[in-house]
């Protein structure tokens, strides 16, 4: 989505702006630009596509301490020179960038092309600069002030005037801003990769407060001018973690990670003395969590399948009743709180609208929702009741892999945390303990034979529509496998449960439509072959992935990838990895560009 940098400071603000621009770029972008305050007006940069193009267009550089940048990624609007941010008044005074969402821009608009001011793009964000001209008398940040009333939406919105060069004022709501203080120099951003290069220091905004930062101090406030005393944090991400060190890609970098970040997420949490999960952040005392009577978790896309997957663990293994529902359905359903339920909102990023406003409903009437997310500091982190995080680190590729292993991971611990406070024996704890730390291994093995994935990859790559089938607590890692496969090489793919494509999918089955399935050696093994061969019957092709020696599925099958033989509850760790590198080859092959895949962005903060 939409990314906001500000600069003030002894640096020359364009090279800082196309640094922090570059940093958010794996959000998710099409166009990009920058305004650089000079000691006599400001200047104007835009261009449409990578920031590079931003880049020349800036050549050496334009003088100017001071100045905002932004990408965007179009919402009202054509990818267009016109609709990139940022947005003037027309008479270069007034600049500002926005992220969200102005829901009552056309009457605003209206209303000040009645008072003859001139609109140039097809934006929503375009009437902050002039309501901004409109309502300015002798401070940017009053004006901003008046005009918040106006604005109904989401924002994040950085504001400059050149009548008051050295100067940026902040507001939010809705879209995440966090202040970057340096020695002698302020960043403000939309987030905090976009300054890691500079500072570690940072102070998040709430909704509802405003900023004005100088290079040398920032004041934070309410929209009534009350100042507000916010905590400095540090940003514990070293610059590292968020270059590619070596990799062609994030993902292709995130993806290898897995064995280290599986590990991270349980650091500490496991108490192998009493063979039971320790999660702090949750702040329950065992007496409230035994209490608990069901589980609803609530996310998207990626988050989604991790959250079904870790209902499906909680209800078999711990017996709480437990279900997955997609955050944007939630909201609008006007949800019933039952009692003694415990809500988790899932979510890599921490921002995902759908997710946190239906965090925010479900609080509302009177639930408690924990947080489990990667971005510390982030909406939902900080506003849930309590929560996990998943210390993955930060994941740049927009197709999520690394959080969604590290979320299976909390789930797993919190199942088994459940599961010691009711029926498990020690015994049980200590053998569930076993299998989950046999997990990064195993993950080290499959990458170990990453070759056999991208044999399987080219091979299949030219396929037009893909099936992925899976069964039980593997179904979801099918959706999964389907997800990553569309999101990066825009191959048609389904997820579905095998057991339900003979009441439908199967009409799809063709010599052009190759079916991949999960295949276990647990309990539903042998139902699952009974679906391939439904599947081989039609002359559907037949991708199997099977656990190693399981020679039974590799006779059927047209091709096969082995995973390590393992304790059948791991299993999603051990099948989503080939998933992630057969996508990963699949784009590769067909040239896709894997970290930033068209129309998609990492963290999606509307509706
Ligand atoms: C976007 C991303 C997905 C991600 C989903 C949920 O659509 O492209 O990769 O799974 O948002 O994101 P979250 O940050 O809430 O996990």
């Amino acid at each position: 989505m939409c990314g906001i940098v500000g600069y003030c400071g002894p640096k020359a603000a364009s090279q800082v702006l196309i640094e922090g621009l570059k940093r958010l770029e794996y959000r998710g972008y099409d166009s990009a630009g920058v305004c650089i305050l000079k000691d006599s007006g400001f200047k104007v940069i835009r261009r449409t596509g990578k920031i590079r193009n931003l880049q020349e267009a800036l050549g050496d550089g334009e003088a100017g301490n001071c100045g905002i940048g932004h990408t965007r990624w179009a919402t009202h609007g054509e990818v267009t020179e016109e609709n990139a941010h940022p947005h003037t008044d027309g008479n270069s005074e007034f600049a500002i960038v926005h992220n969200g969402i102005i829901e009552n821009y056309q009457m605003l608009k209206d209303d000040l092309e009645h008072k003859g001011r001139v609109f140039r793009s097809s934006t929503d964000s375009e009437v902050i600069a002039h309501l901004l001209a409109e309502h300015y008398r002798d401070s940017l940040e009053q004006a901003l002030r008046d005009i918040i009333p106006l604005l109904k939406g989401t924002y994040g919105i950085a504001a400059v005037t050149s009548r008051e060069p050295g100067k940026i004022i902040g507001a939010r709501n809705g879209s995440p801003l966090v202040i970057g203080i340096g020695e002698g120099e302020m960043f403000l951003a939309s987030d905090v990769t976009a300054v890691l290069a500079y500072t570690k220091q940072v102070v998040y905004l709430n909704d509802g407060e405003m900023v004005c930062i100088t290079s040398d101090e920032y004041r934070t406030c309410d929209v009534h001018d009350r100042i507000i005393k916010k905590q400095v944090e540090l940003v514990e991400w070293e610059l590292e973690a968020i270059e590619k060190q070596g990799f062609k890609s994030f993902m292709e970098k995130e993806i290898y990670e897995q064995v280290d970040s599986v590990q991270r997420a349980c650091q500490g949490r496991i108490n192998p003395e009493a063979a039971t999960g320790h999660l702090g952040g949750l702040n329950m005392l065992p007496g409230e969590l035994r209490e608990i009577e069901r589980i609803r978790v609530i996310a998207a896309g990626t988050s989604y399948h991790a959250g079904m997957i870790g209902c499906y663990l909680l209800e078999k293994v711990a017996r709480i009743p437990s279900f997955a529902e997609l955050s944007s359905e939630v909201r609008y359903k006007n949800p019933v709180i039952e009692p003694h339920s415990l809500y988790f909102a899932v979510s890599q990023s921490g921002e995902t609208a759908d997710t946190l406003y239906a965090m925010r409903e479900l609080q509302r009437k009177g639930a408690k929702v924990l947080g489990l997310c990667n971005v510390i500091g982030s909406t939902i982190a900080r506003e849930s009741d309590g929560g996990v995080y998943l210390h993955s680190g930060p994941e740049i590729a927009v197709a999520s892999t690394k959080a969604f292993t590290s979320q299976l991971t909390i789930f797993y611990i919190l199942t088994l945390l459940f599961a010691r406070m009711k029926h498990y024996s020690l015994e049980d704890g200590l053998k569930f303990i076993e299998a989950l730390e046999s997990v990064p291994g195993h993950l080290q093995t499959i990458l170990d034979r990453a070759h056999q994935v991208e044999a399987l990859a080219k091979k299949y790559a030219g396929f037009k529509d893909f099936l992925f089938l899976g069964r039980g607590i593997n179904y979801p890692v099918a959706l999964e496998g389907a997800l990553k496969l569309k999101e990066i090489s825009y191959i048609h793919a389904e997820g579905y449960s095998a057991a339900e494509i003979k009441h439908g999918p199967i009409a799809l089955i063709n010599e052009q439509t190759p079916s991949l399935f999960i295949v276990p050696d647990d309990h539903l093994r042998d139902k699952i072959i009974s679906n391939m061969k439904e599947v081989k019957a039609r002359r559907g092709k037949l991708i199997a992935l099977a656990v190693e020696g399981d020679y039974g599925v590799a006779d059927i099958a047209d091709d096969t990838l082995f995973v390590p033989r393992a304790h059948e509850l791991i299993y999603p760790f051990l099948m989503v990895v080939p998933l992630q590198l057969f996508a990963y080859y699949c784009a590769l092959e067909l040239g896709c560009n894997v970290d930033q895949p068209r129309n998609l962005a990492k963290s999606v903060t509307v509706e």
